[in-house]
């Protein structure tokens, strides 16, 4: 009988307590006993047994406790599928060049300087330091903190009401592109050219339109007629150290693109990503020459000063600020007040300009070791251009070498690339990858360059 009433009450409690949350208190040991008409001792084999099941848990003096019992339900999101209808477009959610590794892979993928590139522990510092400035924690202006606009009008001849900071420039391309450019509307884009901006603009649906560039920049002629033929109001570059291949254009064809956007009423956006990473020469943004606001220019700090404080700046002058900041502002508000005070705290210290040099002398060293490493370990790799200023080194392959399969194979061997594809608005016009010198230690190099090797040589059996 005993036997029978422990089960009866255990069954009973076991279904209670599987409809329960975790941690909501049992009735008393008195309220049981009450409610089933059982012993005490009943109610006591039937919490032990219950305990045993890992159903509870006894805390001595307080109560008996439901703990935390079942198996994950597996939810059917199957749902979904009909509520999200068709896809928009075909934007990756993670990109080859945003892949992360674990510790032990050679990372050559990614676009970002690693750690000893970067003043880490002076931002350690000033952040705890920033932390305790009386206004460090409030709201920031919409365009930015005074102070840093200032700062960044000086990189460029403008007023400091021509800035607008953002979080990283890649949300200012973003406002640019729907603001400026418009939904489903036409853009002129080098190719190859960077591949978030081929992202932020295909999130707008906008149709890109490359035009054909040589040794010095993107033809003149064919900027032109391209402008003409589609109708666009709007040219994306970066004229200096192009993400990916760090080619720079010559002093004569960015007066003439200048000239030519100035001819057509249109804008440039003049991507200055790589403005304190040269390696020989600095070189003077085409925003200073103009005079009538046809050139919208972005600057990064996340790459000089450390990819955690998402800090940059699009700088354009007319009222095409106010619809960029408007559409800045309905995405982000503002951006943290905190990081600006960072990055200001940074480059505007004593420490910046001779940390930036050693960034560029330590960076150059490394383009040379990781060419070395190719050069021996890796000859069927091409680098067609030896970049004087960036993070890469865009390299080819002969054309039956599919890239998205050696970068597969190099993975799975330890080492990631980046495939070219991503960095093409349209076809790619060759196997390419690109290779960040940046990211990963010039020691690395000579494994990264064999694992290249071995991987061509497999793909090619
Ligand atoms: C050419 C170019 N523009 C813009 C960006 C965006 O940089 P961020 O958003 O970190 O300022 C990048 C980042 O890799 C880049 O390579």
């Amino acid at each position: 009988m005993t036997h029978s009433s422990t089960d009866n009450i255990v069954q009973t409690l076991e279904n209670w307590i599987l409809g329960a949350r975790a941690g909501v208190k049992l009735p008393t040991s008195r309220e049981l006993v009450e409610e089933y008409s059982v012993s005490p001792v009943t109610v006591r084999n039937a919490i032990h047994v219950l305990s045993e099941k890992g159903l509870v848990e006894v805390r001595p003096g307080v109560g008996v406790f439901t703990k935390p019992h079942r198996a994950a339900r597996v939810a059917d999101y199957g749902w979904q599928a009909g509520a999200l209808g068709a896809l928009q477009n075909d934007l990756p959610v993670i990109t080859p060049a945003q892949k992360t590794g674990s510790p032990d892979v050679i990372a050559l993928n990614n676009g970002y300087p690693d750690e000893a590139l970067l003043p880490t522990d002076q931002i350690r510092r000033t952040m705890v330091k920033v932390s305790k400035e009386p206004d460090s924690l409030k709201r920031s202006p919409v365009r930015g903190l005074p102070e840093l606009q200032n700062w960044f009008s000086h990189q460029v001849e403008c007023s400091p009401r021509d800035v607008l900071i953002v979080n990283g420039t890649q949300s200012g391309l973003t406002a640019i592109f729907r603001s400026v450019v418009g939904n489903g509307q036409p853009l002129l884009v080098e190719s190859p050219t960077y591949w978030g901006a081929i992202l932020a603009a295909k999130q707008s649906s906008i149709v890109l339109h490359p035009v054909t560039s040589d040794e010095e920049g993107p033809k003149t002629e064919d900027v032109e007629k391209t402008l003409k033929s589609t109708g666009a109001r709007v040219f994306y570059a970066q004229p200096h150290y192009a993400n990916p291949h760090g080619r720079s254009w010559s002093q004569k064809r960015k007066a003439e693109i200048l000239e030519l956007v100035r001819k057509h009423d249109t804008f440039l956006i003049e991507d200055d990503w790589a403005h304190d990473f040269w390696f020989n020469r600095s070189h003077t943004p085409i925003a200073n020459q103009d005079a009538d606001g046809h050139v919208i220019y972005l600057r990064s700090l996340t790459k000089s000063v450390s990819p955690a404080v998402r800090v940059g700046a699009v700088i354009a002058r007319g009222p095409v600020l106010h619809r960029i900041t408007a559409h800045a502002a309905a995405e982000a508000m503002y951006t943290s007040s905190l990081l600006q005070r960072v990055a200001l705290h940074i480059v505007s210290s004593n420490a910046w300009n001779k940390h930036l040099n050693s960034v560029r002398r330590e960076l150059k060293q490394r383009r040379d070791d990781l060419l070395d490493a190719l050069r021996s370990k890796a000859p069927e790799v091409t680098v067609n251009h030896i970049p004087a200023g960036g993070l890469n080194l865009w390299c080819e392959v002969e054309e039956s070498i599919d890239v998205e399969k050696l970068a597969q194979v190099s993975e799975s061997n330890g080492l990631l690339i980046s495939p070219g594809q991503g960095w093409f608005p349209t076809d790619p016009t060759g196997s390419f990858f690109r290779l960040n010198f940046a990211g990963s230690r010039s020691e690395n190099f000579s494994e990264a360059a064999e694992s290249l090797h071995r991987a061509i040589s497999e793909i090619r059996q």
